[in-house]
C-alpha cells in the first residue's frame, strides 16, 4: 500500500501519470481501421521511453509487451500483436503503465475503430460513466467499497454486467499492491480511506455474462460467450474532497 506524505512524491507519481496519460493520447491518435496491435505497442514504448519513464508491464510476470489491447471479446490483458488488424466497427481497450522516479501509474481506454455498433457504444460510454462514478465515492473517509458498489450500481442499472474475474489496485511503488479494488460490493463497508492513498480503479464490463476464460497464452482473457467487453481504468490519489486522477 502506498499512502503518499511529502510533495517530492505526488509530484513523481504525477509524472508516472502525465507518462501514461500522454502515451494514451498517442495511441489513440493512432487507432484507425488497418493498424495493428503491434503498431499501437511499438508507437506506446517509443512514447514512454521518449517521455522518460519506463514501460511497467513489459517483463511483468513475463508479460511479453508495453500495452495490453484488448479488442471485441477480449476483456484485458491482449497481447499486441501483428496478425490483429483493427477494423471499422472494433473496440480496443489499451492499457498502459509507467514508472517514473520510482512510482508507478497505470490507465486504460476503450476505443471505437471507426464507426461501432449502438450496443458497443453504450457498452463504452457506460464502462467510461461507471469509473466517474467510482471516483466519486473514493475520498478520505469513506469505505473503499463504496466504490466497488457505485460501479456495480451504474453498470448493472445500464443493463450490463461487472467482470469479477479481476480488480483494481492499490499502486505507487509497486505495480500491484493491496488492497483489492473490487467492481462490485456493498456500501458502507470495507476499509476506510486514507488521504494519500493510491488506487488504480478499472472496471471490466460485458454486454453478455460475467463470465471470462483465459486463452492457452495465459494473459488473454475473453468473455465466455463471445459478446462485448469494455475497459477503463484511472491511477487516482484519495483526498478530503476529491480524489485526483494523475492518469
Ligand atoms: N492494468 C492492468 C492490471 O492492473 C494491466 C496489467 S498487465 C501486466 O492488471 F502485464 F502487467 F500484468
Ligand atoms: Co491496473
Amino acid at each position: 500500500m502506498t499512502i503518499l506524505r511529502v510533495d517530492e512524491d505526488f509530484n513523481s507519481i504525477r509524472k508516472a501519470g502525465k507518462v501514461v496519460r500522454e502515451t494514451l493520447a498517442l495511441v489513440e491518435s493512432k487507432v484507425k481501421p488497418g493498424v495493428t496491435t503491434a503498431e499501437l505497442d511499438a508507437a506506446a514504448e517509443k512514447a514512454i521511453r521518449s517521455l522518460g519513464g519506463e514501460p511497467a508491464f513489459k517483463g511483468y510476470k513475463g508479460y511479453p509487451a508495453t500495452i495490453c489491447a484488448s479488442v471485441n471479446d477480449v476483456v484485458v490483458h491482449g497481447i499486441p500483436t501483428r496478425k490483429r488488424v483493427l477494423a471499422e466497427g472494433d473496440i480496443v481497450g489499451v492499457d498502459v503503465g509507467a514508472r517514473k522516479e520510482g512510482f508507478y501509474a497505470d490507465a486504460a481506454r476503450t476505443f471505437a475503430v471507426g464507426k461501432v455498433s449502438e450496443t458497443a457504444f453504450r457498452l463504452m460510454e457506460v464502462t467510461r460513466e461507471s469509473l466517474k462514478k467510482g471516483i466519486l465515492q473514493a475520498i478520505e473517509g469513506n469505505r473503499l467499497f463504496d466504490i466497488s458498489s457505485a460501479i456495480q450500481t451504474y453498470v448493472n442499472r445500464n443493463g450490463f454486467k461487472e467482470v469479477r474475474a479481476f480488480v483494481g489496485h492499490g499502486i505507487g511503488r509497486q505495480l500491484h499492491e493491496p488492497p483489492e479494488v473490487p467492481n462490485w460490493g456493498v456500501k458502507g463497508r470495507g476499509p476506510i480511506l486514507k488521504s494519500g492513498l493510491v488506487l488504480a480503479v478499472e472496471p471490466m464490463v460485458n454486454a453478455g455474462t460475467r463470465d471470462v476464460r483465459v486463452l492457452e497464452d495465459g494473459w488473454t482473457a475473453v468473455t465466455a460467450d463471445g459478446e462485448l467487453s469494455a475497459h477503463f481504468e484511472e491511477t487516482i490519489i484519495i483526498a478530503r474532497d476529491e480524489a485526483e486522477i494523475i492518469t
